[in-house]
């Protein structure tokens, strides 16, 4: 087995999805000790996250924190200055895959295909208008969360400024995107490989925070049912979107498949979930992959994109 020196978690943090991230994290933790590797957890703050990194002697970097500061590039670049070898996208990236917005932008101008929408930076805007041209019902989304916090699907014009007034407590910017009637699928990446389509179902409006993490209704499809042609379209354009925004090591793309059987692409996720209830793992287990060796290949796949650079 490969030798990976000290390894330190990042789990925890200041985001909306720090409950998420321990869980995340002590998962990851436990997989690793049990693997005989030596590892420290580390619930990384902005502020003292180096000073925690250089007093764990760590050498390299199991990044477990979703959201805002580990997942948008900022730790990213700390890890870069300290020369630490991290899992996961580099700066660039990250920050891109954070911005649902940039990350529509970058997808549209190479030609792959993500709901059309428009952006709300104030708190008013031509409502009648942007009803008229995206249709209802509609999906109201903050450009930088997780977790759909913040997001809501709007079924009548009265309702969108509400909407946006509660999108716009997660960000100043908002986007108001055409609702795509379908079917939701993920696919899981782990070194560039797309990993086993995995189809959601769940009885709620969308697949919102409580059908994430709380409800034991939703289900999840592998095979998902849609049939070969659409399931490998859906693995190629994870990966193109993947490439287009600069991903590596591993992540996850979020995807609706329309009723023509056309997909659209959501959003990357570049640290996923590794809870009980996550999807990488649930595609990992499919394609053969158990949760131990998953976290093993996650952990060996972990760069410092200057010295690679460099190298
Ligand atoms: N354009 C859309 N059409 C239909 N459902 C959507 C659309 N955008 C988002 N959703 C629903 O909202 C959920 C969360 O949206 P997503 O963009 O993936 O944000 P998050 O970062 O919060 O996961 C999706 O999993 C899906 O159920
Ligand atoms: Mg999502």
């Amino acid at each position: 087995m490969e030798s990976f020196g000290r390894v330190a978690v990042l789990y925890g943090g200041p985001a909306g999805e720090r409950e998420v991230s321990l869980e995340s994290g002590r998962n990851v933790l436990e997989a690793l000790q049990a693997q005989g590797i030596d590892v420290v957890g580390i619930d990384a703050m902005p502020g003292t996250l180096p000073a925690q990194l250089q007093a764990s002697g760590a050498q390299r970097v199991f990044n477990m924190l979703h959201g805002r500061f580990g997942e948008d590039g900022v730790v990213q670049g700390c890890l870069e200055t300290l020369g630490l070898p991290y899992t996961g996208s580099g700066v660039l990236a990250s920050s891109l895959a954070m911005d649902k917005l940039r990350s529509k932008w970058l997808w549209h101008g190479a030609g792959l295909p993500t709901p059309e929408f428009r952006i709300v930076r104030g708190e008013t805007a031509d409502w009648t208008e942007l009803v008229a041209v995206l249709g209802l019902p509609l999906m109201v989304k903050p450009i930088r969360e997780g977790s759909s916090l913040g997001i809501s699907k709007v079924n009548a014009l009265e309702a969108l400024p509400a909407a946006v007034a509660e999108a716009r407590r997660f960000d100043d910017t908002v986007i108001i995107e055409r609702f795509i009637k379908g079917q939701e699928t993920t696919v899981g990446i782990l070194e560039r490989q797309p990993l086993p389509v995995i189809r959601l179902e769940t009885a709620r409006e969308f697949y919102d925070y409580t059908a994430k993490y709380l409800a034991d209704d939703t289900r999840y499809l592998i095979p998902s049912g849609l049939g070969e042609t659409v399931e490998r379209r859906l693995q190629e354009l994870a990966l193109q979107a993947f490439d287009a925004l600069g991903c590596s090591g591993w992540g996850r793309v979020d995807f609706m498949v329309d009723e023509a059987g056309q997909p659209w692409l959501l959003e990357i996720n570049t640290v996923p979930g590794m809870t009980s209830h996550s999807l990488v793992p649930m595609a990992a287990k499919a394609a053969g992959i158990d949760f131990a060796t998953l976290t093993r290949r996650i952990l060996a796949g972990a760069q410092c994109q200057m010295q690679a650079r460099a190298g």
